[in-house]
C-alpha cells in the first residue's frame, strides 16, 4: 500500500512542528499548511486526511472542511480545537470530519485515530473498487494490451464512448476483441444504463433480421400477430451492435441507410416513423472496401458507417502482449475453474509466443483454458499446449535488415511464394501465413495475384 499523505493545518508553527515529527515517525508523508487558503491550495498534491484546526487566521475550520470536502469526499478531516463547543462538534461532524478533537490533545492518541480513520477508508475504496468493477465488468481496464496500438485503442474508445456519434465501425479479424470492445463502448457512454442490444446479420434469413431490428405492426406478415418492437426501437437511449454486417442483404442496407440518416424508421408493414436514439456499432471482419469493389456492398452505407472507423489489430502484430494476455486468461479460468495455477512458465511463453494465432486473442483464451482444464502442475509449461508444431515464425527470427524493407513488397512477395508452393491452393497457402482463407483472399486480391490463382484449385472455405 503507498504512503498515505497528510497535511497538518495550523497557525502555531509549534503545533504543527509537533505533529509532523510524530506523524511522520509513523511513516507517513506530512504536508504543513499555516491558512485555510494554503490548506486548500495543497490539496491536489493528493491528501488523504486532514489534521484541521478550528481557528485559523483567515477562515474557520468549518468552512474550510465543507470546502475539503467538495474538493473530494474521500479525504478525511480530523478537526482539532481548543474551544469547543457541542454545537460546533455536532455540526463537524454533519458536514462529513470524522472526528472532532480537543487541543491540548495526546499525540499517542491522534496517531491512534489517524491510523483508525485511515483504515476505514482504504476498505472503503477497496469495496467501493470491487462494486464498481462489478457493475462494470466492461470497463476499458477489460482491454488488456500495452502495445501501442492497444494504448491507442483504449484511448480511442473513450473518446468515441463519449461523443455524440451514432455510428462506430469496428473492424478487425475473427477474435480480435470487435465484441468486447462494442460492448466497451457502450458501458463507457452516457448511454451506459440503457440496452445494449446485439444481432448477428449473418443469423437470420433477410426477412427475420429486419423484424427483429425494426419490429413490425400486427397483420405485417402471417404469423405477426401481434405488433412487435424491434432492437432499435428496444435499445433506444442506448446502443445496438451489428455485427458481420458485410453479410447483411442489399435490400437491409438501403433500410439501415435510411435509418442512420435520419433516425428514424417504420416497423415491418408500418405506415408512421418511429424516432429513436441509438447508437449503431457495427462490426465486420472483412474488408468492407473490397466488399464495395466487388458490389457486394453499398458504397453509400459504407462510407456513412466509416465515419468514426476503429481498426483491431491481430494479435501477431504485438506479440509483446501474448505473456500479458497468457497471465490475464490464467488468472480469470484460475477465479472460473477454482485453480491456483501460478502462471506459465517461460518455456510456455516463449511457445506461445512463437506461434502465429490466426484466431488472434480468442484462439489464445481457448488454448489456454484446455491447457488449465487438463494440468495438473502449478505452472503451465510448454508441454501443454499443442501449438508449437503449428508454429508459423518465431519473431526472433527475422532479422530486419540494416537498410530496413518495404513491409508491403515483403507482404506481397511472401503471400506471391506461398501460393506458388501451394500450386495456387488459397486456403493451404494460407497455413503457411497464418492466414484463414478470407484474409489470404483479402491480400491476393489487394496484391493483384489474383491472376496466378487457378480457380479450381481453391480449397474449401474454412471455419
Ligand atoms: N485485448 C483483449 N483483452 C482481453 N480479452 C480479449 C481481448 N481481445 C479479445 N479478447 C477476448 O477474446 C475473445 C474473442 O473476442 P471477441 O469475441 O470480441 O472477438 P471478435 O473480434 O468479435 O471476433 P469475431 O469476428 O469472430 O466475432 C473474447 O473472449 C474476448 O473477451
Ligand atoms: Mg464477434
Amino acid at each position: 500500500m503507498p504512503k498515505a499523505t497528510l497535511l497538518v493545518v495550523d497557525d502555531e508553527a509549534l503545533i504543527r512542528w509537533s505533529l509532523t515529527e510524530r506523524l511522520h515517525a509513523e511513516g507517513y508523508d506530512v504536508l504543513e499548511a499555516e491558512t485555510g487558503k494554503a490548506a486548500l491550495e495543497k490539496l491536489p498534491e493528493g491528501v488523504d486526511l486532514v489534521l484541521l484546526d478550528y481557528r485559523l487566521p483567515d477562515t474557520d475550520g468549518l468552512t474550510v472542511l465543507r470546502q475539503i470536502k467538495e474538493f473530494d469526499q474521500d479525504v478525511l478531516v480530523i478537526l482539532l480545537t481548543a474551544y469547543a463547543s457541542v454545537d460546533t462538534a455536532v455540526e463537524a461532524m454533519k458536514q462529513g470530519a470524522y472526528h472532532f478533537a480537543n487541543k491540548p490533545f495526546d499525540l499517542d492518541q491522534v496517531a491512534a485515530i489517524v491510523e483508525r480513520a485511515l483504515e476505514t477508508t482504504r476498505l472503503r475504496r477497496e469495496v467501493r473498487q470491487y462494486r464498481s468493477n462489478a457493475a462494470r465488468p466492461y470497463s476499458l481496464q477489460r482491454l488488456v494490451g500495452e502495445a501501442y496500438a492497444i494504448k491507442a485503442l483504449r484511448s480511442l474508445i473513450a473518446r468515441v464512448a463519449a461523443s455524440p456519434a451514432s455510428t462506430v465501425l469496428l473492424t478487425g479479424e475473427s477474435g480480435t476483441g470487435k465484441d468486447l470492445v462494442a460492448k466497451i463502448i457502450h458501458y463507457a457512454s452516457d448511454r451506459a444504463s440503457r440496452p445494449f442490444m446485439n444481432i448477428t446479420s449473418s443469423a437470420l434469413p433477410e426477412q427475420l433480421l429486419e423484424s427483429e431490428l425494426f419490429g413490425h405492426e400486427r397483420g405485417a406478415f402471417t404469423d405477426a400477430r401481434f405488433q412487435k418492437k424491434g432492437l432499435l426501437e428496444i435499445a433506444d437511449g442506448g446502443t445496438v451492435f451489428l455485427d458481420e454486417i458485410s453479410e447483411m442483404t442489399p435490400g437491409l442496407q438501403a433500410k439501415l441507410l435510411r435509418f442512420l440518416e435520419e433516425k428514424s424508421f417504420k416497423r415491418v408493414g408500418g405506415s408512421h416513423d418511429v424516432c429513436v436514439d441509438v447508437r449503431v456499432v457495427a462490426a465486420t471482419n472483412r474488408n468492407l472496401e473490397v466488399e464495395v469493389a466487388r458490389h457486394r456492398f453499398r458504397s453509400d452505407l459504407f462510407f456513412r458507417l466509416n465515419v468514426l472507423p476503429i481498426a483491431l489489430p491481430p494479435l501477431r502484430a504485438r506479440p509483446d502482449d501474448i505473456p500479458l494476455l497468457v497471465e490475464y486468461f490464467i488468472d480469470s479460468f484460475n477465479t472460473e475453474f477454482r485453480k491456483q495455477v501460478q502462471g506459465a512458465t517461460s518455456a510456455a511463453h516463449a511457445v506461445l509466443r512463437g506461434y502465429g494465432w490466426p484466431g488472434n486473442v480468442r484462439e489464445l483464451r481457448n488454448v489456454i483454458e484446455r491447457a488449465m482444464l487438463l494440468s495438473d502442475g502449478d505452472r503451465l509449461d510448454a508441454c501443454d499446449f499443442t501449438v508449437s508444431s503449428r508454429t508459423v515464425v518465431a519473431d526472433d527470427d527475422f532479422e530486419l535488415p540494416a537498410a530496413g524493407v518495404d513491409l508491403e513488397m515483403l507482404e506481397r512477395s511472401l503471400v506471391a511464394q506461398a501460393l506458388e508452393r501451394s500450386g495456387g491452393n488459397q486456403t493451404k497457402a494460407g497455413t503457411f501465413l497464418g492466414l484463414n482463407r478470407d484474409q489470404i483472399s483479402y491480400r491476393i486480391e489487394k496484391f493483384g495475384l489474383k491472376a496466378a490463382v487457378p480457380s479450381d484449385l481453391n480449397g474449401p472455405a474454412q471455419e
